[in-house]
């Protein structure tokens, strides 16, 4: 079924490699979408971190692009040995015409929690790292992004001792602004969207690679209220085994489809980590993740099919 996305199924790009975007996003540019995430190939120099960046006009044939980031740790001393970059994210900034990637940077242990900050002048050019930092002071270990209309940019990030946050990112996006929420829940893998005058924000509990049932609550305004946390899925699926990651939105000429896209970990050997991205059924304050089985898009008319089985 080569024109269907089939979530678990092993996904390879038009190259004929593995996929390798985990814990990742995707970003629109005209009728291109652009695919970021961590590169966990095996071939990979141990002393580098990667991010891989692919390209799409439909969401199913992904051309590589190249690894967009490889990077030397930038200080050995803070990030120690097995230092980790999860979790990247990219917006473009039109007031600085600038690519922003912000990830998850840390050390042995998970101990350090900060974010990576990277820019680049072309979508799928080199990003250059610029520094890291924890966001106002806080812990930061998985981190999610969301940019409104107007332009302004929001950081999402899991903060070990109080459960998550929600910050604004300056207007060149390179530094925080301001909090605009902390949310009493722990939660990581966070994604958000907008979707019919509700915000979405969907995560998952801490138990590391392993799946668990992720939830999700809804709310009028980024300050909140938010709703209670319900759950995205039957609880002992644990989320179709996988981890949320990031919510897509495709606004078609008839229809708004919104994506789950989320990881099936493989820890022993992360680079045969799987996809699982599934169209949700999101409205009213709802959003279920239905069973994941083959589907596709049409990405003009945002309208969702299910081939025959
Ligand atoms: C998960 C997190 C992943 C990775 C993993 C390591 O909770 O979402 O990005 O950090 O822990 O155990």
């Amino acid at each position: 079924m080569s024109n269907a996305i089939c979530p678990g199924k092993v996904w390879h790009d038009t190259a004929g490699h593995r996929i390798q975007a985990h814990g990742g996003c995707v970003f629109k540019q005209g009728k291109e979408f652009y695919l970021f995430g961590e590169d966990r190939s095996r071939h990979n120099r141990p002393d580098c971190r990667y991010v891989g960046c692919y390209r799409s006009t439909d969401l199913v044939h992904w051309r590589f692009c190249g690894e967009v980031v490889k990077l030397k740790n930038p200080d050995p001393k803070f990030f120690t040995e097995n230092w980790i970059l999860e979790r990247p994210k990219v917006l473009y900034n039109r007031f600085t015409h600038r690519y922003v990637m912000y990830a998850h940077i840390d050390g042995r242990g998970y101990s350090i929690a900060r974010v990576a900050v990277f820019i680049s002048r072309t979508i799928a050019g080199h990003y250059h790292f610029l520094r890291s930092f924890r966001p106002l002071g806080h812990q930061s270990r998985d981190i999610g992004m969301y940019q409104a209309r107007d332009g302004k940019a929001y950081l999402l990030f899991e903060d070990r001792p109080s459960g998550f946050r929600i910050v604004e990112l300056a207007p060149n996006y390179l530094s925080i602004k301001k909090s605009i929420c902390l949310i009493h829940q722990h939660l990581e893998g966070l994604g958000l969207v907008h979707y019919r005058g509700l915000y979405y924000v969907l995560g998952s509990h801490l138990t590391g690679w392993g799946p668990n049932p992720d939830v999700y609550a809804t709310a009028k305004s980024l300050r909140g209220p938010w709703s209670q946390f319900r759950n995205v899925a039957p609880p002992k699926t644990k989320t179709y085994d996988s981890q949320s990651g990031y919510l897509l939105k495709i606004v078609g000429t008839r229809h708004t489809a919104v994506i789950y896209m989320g990881d099936r970990w493989n820890p022993r050997q992360l680079w045969n980590s799987r996809y699982i991205w599934m169209p949700l059924k999101i409205g009213g304050g709802e959003m279920q993740l239905p069973k994941p089985h083959c589907w596709k898009i049409n990405i003009r008319t945002g309208t969702v099919s299910f081939p025959p089985r």
